[in-house]
């Protein structure tokens, strides 16, 4: 078994790949860190800033960590109000981490890229794993140039970083912060609190987006493939559904009719509009299995019934 360490345990991914591990795995084998004080977690957790290459080694050293889960990123939208820190943040921690999995005994890394490396050329439609990436976010920018680095480290120095283009991740454990398809996630919210949902997009605005069952999924099984399976050493494209903010209004609205979303596009309508309709993962079906059980349908009645759940 190997004993593995999440770095931002308590974002939106984080909290949901700790969950699902630690059904999986030794508890004790999970190591979980982040920059914030306390995890609502009662696995180990260890405060981190992962800029600190001293503090991460250390951690890795301390706790004989075998694979590591770098999650930690500014997202997209606030990217764009901080663009210095996003940079520093998203490049330089990936770099303590690609050198420790360089120069230790690190085995495996997982590292999220994201649809963001696409931009206003690519091709909306299907867009292919090779497409043009142009992208025009810091955030963007940040991830284009970490997957260079992956891939390189991969070919260059023989170490094993696996990482795919996560589409907008709907989930319910934690609020995601910062993203441009953070609308998916928010609206369940005012949708359950009999709120009218104020949405930051048009309602036309298709993007690719993934049930965080399927995310995490796509974790587990990219992890747990042998090394030479994988022929893309940069980041795989990953599918999910495609939607409209209109499409989720709609199948809500069938749900409570009463339920209003007003349209109030910000900032954050450029970035989306940048970014890919739909996606083609023709390559990680092929090179890794990859197939996403959830549509739109599944996606909003599990989310229903979880965020109900939580509120009981
Ligand atoms: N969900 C991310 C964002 O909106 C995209 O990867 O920034």
């Amino acid at each position: 078994m190997s004993r593995i360490l999440i770095i931002g345990s308590e974002g939106q991914l984080g909290s949901e790949l700790s969950t699902f591990l630690k059904k999986k795995k030794n508890i004790d084998d999970i190591i979980l860190s982040d920059i914030k004080d306390n995890s609502s977690s009662d696995l180990t957790y260890k405060k981190l800033n992962a800029l600190n290459f001293k503090d991460l080694e250390s951690l890795v050293e301390d706790y004989k960590i075998d694979d590591i889960y770098h999650l930690a990123a500014i997202l997209s939208a606030k990217g764009e109000v901080e663009p210095m820190l996003t940079w520093d943040l998203n490049m330089n921690s990936l770099f303590n981490v690609l050198n420790l999995a360089k120069n230790k005994t690190i085995k495996k890394v997982f590292w999220p890229s994201s649809i963001s490396v696409f931009g206003n050329n690519t091709p909306k439609i299907n867009t292919n794993q090779f497409s043009i990436k142009e992208p025009n976010t810091v955030y963007g920018i940040s991830k284009l140039s970490g997957e260079r680095w992956c891939e390189y480290y991969n070919i260059k120095y023989g170490t094993d970083i696996r990482s795919v283009r996560f589409p907008g991740i709907i989930s319910s454990n934690t609020l995601p912060g910062g993203g441009t398809t953070d609308y998916a996630v928010d609206i369940f919210y005012s949708f359950l609190k009999d709120e009218k949902y104020k949405c930051f997009l048009n309602q036309d605005t298709m993007l690719p987006m993934i049930y965080i069952d399927d995310a995490i999924e796509s974790i587990n099984k990219i992890m747990g493939v042998k090394k030479d399976s994988l022929n893309i050493k940069s980041s795989y494209n990953l599918a999910g559904f495609s939607m409209t903010p209109k499409m989720i209004e709609i199948k809500l609205k069938k749900i409570k009719e009463n339920f209003i979303v007003e349209y109030n596009p910000d900032y954050r309508q450029e970035i989306a509009d940048s970014w890919p309709d739909s996606i083609d993962d023709i390559s990680s079906q092929n090179d890794w299995g990859w197939h996403a059980k959830y549509d739109l349908g599944k996606t909003i009645n599990e989310m229903i019934r979880r965020l109900e759940n939580i509120n009981k």
